[in-house]
């Protein structure tokens, strides 16, 4: 019995991210930021509560398995958190409260903070030296300070608390970015134990590009190209880049004919080795008749990972004369990101100055590149 729970904060929105879908459920390597997370804790904690983005709980549920708690976070971080301490059941003395966009954080981490605490801390948090200098600056923009850099830490999580003092820490309703300062705000003395590179916070698509070569991802880069192109056909919807385009005569096909979702699984399929989107897709299949290219896509990136491939990143080029792009580009990007693991991706447009197929107006094509990694 460790006598140690978890909280692990995963209901933000991910906001600077740039995804549309919650933070937590990012693809980083073969599994979502939340599993990560999970698999660093349950080697020490008895009981994990999870704090999940309204909307996604089943999904995170799904994802960890019946063994952990999930439920519904607030609009703050603190109040996630009073949400996940709501939701204890077990009867522990120690708590670790953990960031799910900290998903590299390890095992070994939350042990040396849990060790603290078995010491008598009552309150442990993981820090790392800064590189930079750091000024304090006023409202006109001045600097009003220079804090001495030796006397300063960034802090991270797993943070590990005595219970009831966290409990205390939180009945005041306070918010703060991070527990340890609730703590340190009824009197506590929060002690700092050395923080891992490999706890940082993943925030920006940056960040997970750095996380994924933490991971120890092998440098072997595999490219690979698609190409895919539709005839208009009066009377059918189009569906181009993930999006409906009400008002616009929609393509031919099999399935949807999204020529840019298309394309994309083809780029995938091809820098895989894992044969085409026929192969794959195609007619011998019933089951994919009429499948959206977001369904395709979603089972391209499930077949690609199974596979041991991370996407470094994808780029699609829509090829004919309408529909005009470029006012839902930034649409297009993140609903393809979506179905794609929060991947990067790059949506392009162009017209072939008349000629050719899609000059003519008789149809779209798109053309797609895709670069894989594969994982060590
Ligand atoms: N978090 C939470 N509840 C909130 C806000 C944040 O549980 N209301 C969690 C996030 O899921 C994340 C951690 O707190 O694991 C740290 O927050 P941050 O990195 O800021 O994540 P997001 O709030 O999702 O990102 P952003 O601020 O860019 O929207
Ligand atoms: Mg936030």
């Amino acid at each position: 019995m460790s006598q140690c729970a978890a909280i692990i904060a995963a209901a933000g929105s991910g906001e600077r991210f740039g995804a549309t879908l919650p933070k937590a459920l990012i693809t980083l390597g073969n599994r979502t930021l939340i599993e990560h997370a999970v698999a660093a804790l349950a080697p020490i904690a008895s009981e994990i509560v999870i704090c999940a983005p309204a909307g996604y709980e089943k999904q995170i549920q799904e994802l960890v398995g019946n063994d952990i708690t999930v439920v519904v976070g607030g609009t703050t971080r603190s109040e996630s958190v009073r949400a996940g301490i709501a939701a204890l059941t077990g009867n522990n003395k120690y708590v670790l409260v953990h960031d799910a966009a900290r998903a590299l954080a390890t095992t070994d981490l939350a042990e040396r903070v849990l060790a603290a605490l078995k010491k008598g801390e009552s309150a442990v948090i993981p820090g790392l030296d800064l590189v930079d200098t750091v000024k304090s600056v006023d409202a006109s923009g001045h600097v009003s300070a220079t804090p001495d850099r030796a006397s300063l830490r960034r802090v991270q999580t797993p943070q590990g608390f005595d219970l009831d003092v966290l409990k205390k820490a939180h009945a005041t309703g306070a918010d703060a970015t991070d527990d340890g300062a609730l703590v340190e705000a009824i009197g506590h003395k929060v002690l700092i134990v050395n923080g891992e590179e490999r706890a940082l916070k993943i925030t920006t698509p940056a960040d997970l590009a750095t996380a994924l070569s933490m991971l120890g991802a092998s440098s072997e880069f595999r490219t690979g190209v698609g190409v895919d192109a539709h005839a208009f056909a009066e009377g059918r919807e189009l569906w181009l880049a993930g999006l409906h385009w009400p008002n616009e005569t929609g393509v031919d096909g099999h399935s949807d004919g999204d020529v840019a979702a298309h394309a994309i699984c083809d780029a995938l399929f091809a820098a895989a080795q894992l044969g085409d989107l026929g192969s794959n897709f195609g007619i011998d299949k019933p089951e994919y008749a009429g499948a959206s290219g977001l369904t395709l896509l979603k089972e391209t990136l499930q077949k690609i990972t199974a596979a041991s491939y991370v996407i470094s990143n994808v780029s699609v080029q829509i090829i004919g004369n309408r529909p005009k792009l470029a006012g839902r580009r930034s649409e297009a990007i993140s609903t393809l990101s979506a179905a794609l693991g929060g991947a990067n991706v790059s949506v392009l447009a162009t017209t072939t100055d008349g000629m050719g197929l899609t000059g003519e107006g008789r149809g779209i094509a798109a053309i797609a590149s895709a670069l894989l990694i594969k994982q060590g």
